[in-house]
């Protein structure tokens, strides 16, 4: 069967979300509104996978839907709504955990990452996230998911997932009209942004995260110009002048990095951006970045404040999102109910 083609993604509302999450994802979302039929998630369900304060779980929801529409998502055209709100996602998951297998777990590096050591003391939710991230995508037999690098691995495993429902209930999913015995798709990893690595400010080789412990690590899209102007004046940089040609970025992280991302701002190639700059101190190139960033950023920050000052319309938008990605997923947990020979009354 050829499946129409859909497109899920999501983020999780644990704090604001930061450049990395905007140049490696966002753009593309926003991007594919033209072109397809979107769906994009506040993923509160998987941000409990470790703890979160309640009262800032609530605001931090809001805020990253004020955030998506403020960097330009249009809650008309996409399909936009927090997790728990349309409960088709967490029956999926249990099927799926039901599907996948403790060794394609097991390999996941990104739970090894986040539990760390002492992985006895990790919530089950952490280890079986992947599964929901699988039931999120495949609930609305999405086609195409937008995401950045790191979250490659996790979509190998819903395609995984996918084939062994498939091959699993193949005779079933026949008996249910589907001729070809298929009845999820393999979703594709749509992992083309410009900077699909966005790395943090403070160490070129690590990746710009929410969860790392200095604020000056990331710019958030929350972040005043003031600060987006400090935070690039602080980031690390080495001694050298920037390089002319592209293969001068070699084994110099974080000028790759600032360059990735003034490159990523502007919809260039490194290169070009190297054209301009080589040969330039970072203080030169580091005040054309700040620039840039503020007048890319200041006015999504300003957005945002203004979206949130209103929460009953934002509650509006994701109380109309949940509602239509409802409409889709219903249909497809009902099949998904009698292919697995559950009676439905
Ligand atoms: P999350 O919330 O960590 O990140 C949201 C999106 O931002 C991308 N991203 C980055 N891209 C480039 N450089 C970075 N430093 C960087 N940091 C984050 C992520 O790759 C992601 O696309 N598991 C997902 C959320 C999720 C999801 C899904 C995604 C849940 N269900 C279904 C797609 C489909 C996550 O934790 O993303």
């Amino acid at each position: 069967m050829a499946f129409q083609e859909r497109v899920f993604s999501g983020m999780q509302p644990t704090g604001s979300l930061h450049l990395g999450n905007y140049l490696g994802a966002m753009l593309q979302w926003i991007k594919l509104q033209e072109t397809h039929e979107c769906i994009y998630c506040v993923v509160d369900m998987h941000a409990i996978t470790v703890w979160q304060d309640p009262d800032q779980l609530r605001s931090a929801i809001r805020q990253v839907t004020a955030a998506y529409i403020a960097s330009g998502l249009d809650p008309k055209r996409s399909i936009l709504f927090n997790q728990s709100e349309v409960s088709e996602h967490a029956e999926l998951a249990w099927v799926f955990n039901c599907v996948a297998r403790l060794g394609w777990l097991n390999r996941m590096t990104q739970f090894k990452e986040k539990a760390g050591k002492d992985r006895e003391n990790a919530s089950v939710g952490l280890y079986v996230y992947p599964d929901l991230m699988a039931a999120d995508i495949l609930a609305y037999q999405a086609t195409h998911v937008p995401v950045g690098h790191d979250q490659k691995q996790h979509l190998e495993l819903a395609r995984d997932i996918a084939q062994k429902f498939n091959n699993d209930f193949g005779p079933w999913i026949e008996k249910a009209g589907y001729e070809d015995g298929i009845f999820f798709p393999q979703p594709e990893p749509v992992i083309t942004g410009l900077a699909a690595r966005v790395m943090s400010l403070r160490d070129g080789t690590k990746k710009m995260s929410k969860s790392e412990s200095s604020e000056l690590s990331r710019i958030n899209l929350t972040d005043d110009a003031d600060t987006i102007a400090k935070k690039i004046q602080k980031a690390r940089t080495d001694p050298e002048a920037l390089p002319s040609e592209e293969k001068g970025l070699e084994g110099r992280p974080e000028a790759e990095n600032l360059v990735g991302i003034y490159a990523a701002l502007l919809g260039k190639a490194k290169a070009d951006v190297l054209k301009e700059f080589g040969g330039a101190q970072f203080s030169v190139f580091k005040k054309a970045l700040a620039e840039l960033c503020v007048t890319r950023l200041v006015p999504i920050a300003v957005e945002i404040e203004h979206l949130l000052a209103d929460e009953g319309e934002i509650d509006r938008i994701l109380a109309d999102g949940a509602a239509r990605a409802r409409a889709i997923a219903r249909p497809v947990i009902n099949k998904v109910k009698d292919i697995v020979g559950f009676v439905r009354t």
